[in-house]
């Protein structure tokens, strides 16, 4: 199967993302609700100057729900039938009804202007059977 490539796409600029608060936008495409969050400490797959910013498909893996953002635990939470992903750990499911992990978009920093950029996807965002259409 041919599988298009990625587009790029600007997320933010670093310095100027909120501490802790999902900063939202879409990726690969308009359809495909995202929230990217500078989380204040360094964690795996983190980019930027801290390597603490990572980004998410917010539809939940299990039937497609958008998941809340919890600042407090830094886990999302979806409304529908409580399931809960560790966002300091990649997404990784913790609970509940779902079976995989968040989908997790790939970002790449650039210093020179301290922009996150999209560039691809790991895992099936929910619904699809390619990540891009
Ligand atoms: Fe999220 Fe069911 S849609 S737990």
């Amino acid at each position: 199967r041919v599988t298009l490539p990625y587009p790029e796409k600007p997320v933010a600029v670093a310095s100027s993302m909120p501490a802790n608060e999902p900063v939202e936008f879409n990726y690969p495409d308009d359809e495909s609700p995202c929230v990217a969050i500078k989380l204040g400490s360094a964690v795996p797959g983190g980019v930027g100057p801290e390597s603490d910013i990572v980004a998410f498909s917010t539809q939940c893996t299990h039937k497609g729900c958008i998941v809340h953002y919890d600042a407090q635990t830094r886990n999302f939470k979806c409304p529908c039938h409580f399931s809960m992903y560790d966002c300091e750990k990649g997404g990784q499911m913790i609970i509940g009804q779902s079976t995989t992990d968040m989908p997790s978009i790939i970002l790449s920093y650039d210093a020179s202007d301290d922009s996150v950029t999209a560039i691809g996807v790991n895992g099936l965002i929910y619904g699809r059977q390619a990540n891009t259409l």
